[in-house]
């Protein structure tokens, strides 16, 4: 099996790129900001509290996404493999994932970090925010969601350094181009 980190920062162009490697390599994709986005929209429990959290730009808590992380893990057994988009997002997180995959024989094969720079962060998230009109899409929650990136998530990156497994790619260009930049990788360890 393939399972795929797919790291970055928000508007990095994590399910951009999730949506075009799944396409290539039949990977189930786990993206828990959608899942998060389909419990507020269902206005469960969950999703009431989600909201709250999301549209601060805050992280919603590890035992929930963990816990969401575990059921899709159960519910998706069988294919090639996973594509984990915005998860995890602090090393309790990767850790947690570890030992989830472990339980079915599984690993990690690569965390791929998408590298683009604050300004065109901003760029990309304030011309969806007017296009999609999605809530955390507005200046004040952009930054307060890149700042708690760099705070909490980029941790994350050093944990799967140590473990040789960390692979940055340049996220600017056009999608097809920094789609070939991930495929590339992906042929680096993909048996
Ligand atoms: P989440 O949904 O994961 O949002 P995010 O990380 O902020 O990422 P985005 O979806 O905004 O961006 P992306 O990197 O996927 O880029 P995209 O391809 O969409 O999380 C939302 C919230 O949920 C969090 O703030 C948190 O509260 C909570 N949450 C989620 N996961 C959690 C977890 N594990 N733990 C705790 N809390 C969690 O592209 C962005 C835009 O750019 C699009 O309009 C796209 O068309 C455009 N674009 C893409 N590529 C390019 C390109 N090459 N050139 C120009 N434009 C481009």
């Amino acid at each position: 099996m393939l399972n795929i980190v797919l790291f970055g920062p928000p508007g990095s162009g994590k399910g951009t790129q999730s949506e075009k490697v799944i396409e290539k390599y039949g990977l189930v994709h786990i993206s828990t900001g959608d899942i998060l986005r389909e419990e507020v929209a269902a206005q469960t429990d969950l999703g009431k509290q989600a909201k709250e959290i999301m549209d601060k730009g805050e992280l919603v808590s590890d035992k929930i996404v963990i816990g969401m992380i575990r059921k899709k893990l159960e519910e998706n057994q069988g294919g090639s493999g996973f594509i984990f988009d915005g998860f995890p997002r602090t090393v309790n997180q990767a850790r947690e994932l570890r030992k989830a995959l472990t339980d079915y024989d599984e690993r990690v094969g690569v965390m791929i970090s998408l590298e683009v720079p604050r300004e065109e962060l901003v760029k990309r998230l304030l011309m969806r925010g007017k296009e999609s009109g999605r809530s955390d899409d507005n200046m004040e929650t952009i930054n307060k969601r890149i700042d708690v990136y760099n705070r909490q998530t980029i941790p994350v990156t050093y944990y799967y350094d140590k473990m040789h497994k960390h692979a940055a790619v340049e996220g600017t260009g056009s999608v097809d181009m920094i789609f070939e930049r991930i495929v590339k990788v992906i042929s680096m360890v993909k048996q």
